[in-house]
């Protein structure tokens, strides 16, 4: 009997702009249900490195395998038919429609009639409260309700992984709790979530595993607690006063 393959499994993965590696051999492999924090300082290659697990850049060089499938070169089409869903560090929805209708967007590619998509979109905007907002056009919303928009366009895919950029920056500490608790709903649905952020009491609350970026390479990867007292991750960038925290 052969083992299923890992959800999503990338190989030394590199990318250059120019003579600079932005991601400079970096792997890793999630399985089924995990929640994986992506830390690293700024410029240390994690949005390129989910650019490419998400299709939206091509790497230079290895390889991307989506539920066995090799995405290494697969169009973002592709790797959303395939269920892998992604928010953008800075949200890219679509300011002149309604907040309904970006969500209908992202249903109509499992579900190509109107009413079909409209009734995914419907209970996606129930399960992350956006419902008072529906109706409200999209480029007159604020930053949280921006980013819930964002996940919940995402989350219309009906994704078996989905990929948060950021999608906690920006936000009070009382809107930061509500997507904690948004995050961990969808998890509960059974979905692997892949998250990238700067607060590190996201990751300690949230992630079974950290995985620690600095320039373009992985260099620590954990249970999130160790990783952020590993003396080589203190020094190399996140600072003294995290590990104190991490402590207390
Ligand atoms: N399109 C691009 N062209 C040139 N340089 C880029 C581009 N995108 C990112 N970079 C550079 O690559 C490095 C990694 O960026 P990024 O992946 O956004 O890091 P992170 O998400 O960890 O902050 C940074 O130095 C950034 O300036
Ligand atoms: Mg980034």
């Amino acid at each position: 009997m052969r083992a299923d393959p890992p959800l999503l499994e990338a190989r030394d993965i590199s990318v250059a702009f120019g003579s600079f590696r932005a991601v400079d051999g970096a792997s890793l492999t999630i399985g089924k249900g995990e929640i994986i924090g992506l830390i690293g300082p700024n410029g240390a290659g994690k949005s390129t490195f989910f650019n490419c697990l998400a299709g939206d850049r091509q790497p230079a060089s290895g390889s991307i395998r989506l539920r066995g499938h090799d995405v290494t070169r697969a169009s973002p089409e592709d790797h959303a038919r395939l269920g892998l869903a992604r928010s953008w560090q800075v949200p890219a929805v679509f300011d002149d429609m309604s907040v309904r209708d970006n969500v209908v967007v992202g249903a109509f590619l499992r579900h190509k009639r109107a009413s079909d998509a409209a009734a995914v979109a419907d209970r996606v905007i129930a399960f992350t409260g956006l419902a008072p907002i529906a109706q409200s056009r999209s480029g007159s919303l604020g930053t949280p309700a921006r980013k819930r928009l964002e996940i919940a366009r995402a989350l219309a895919t009906e994704p078996e992984i989905l990929l948060l950029d950021e999608a906690l920056a920006g936000l009070t500490p009382t809107e930061v709790r509500a997507a904690i608790e948004l995050v961990r709903r969808i998890h509960a649905q059974g979905i692997t979530l892949v998250i990238v952020e700067h607060v590190m009491e996201v990751i300690l609350s949230l992630a079974d595993r950290a995985v620690v970026f600095n320039q373009g390479r992985v260099i620590a990867e954990g249970k999130p607690r160790d990783v952020v007292q590993d003396p080589g991750v203190i020094e190399a960038y996140l600072g003294r006063s995290l590990s104190r925290k991490a402590r207390a």
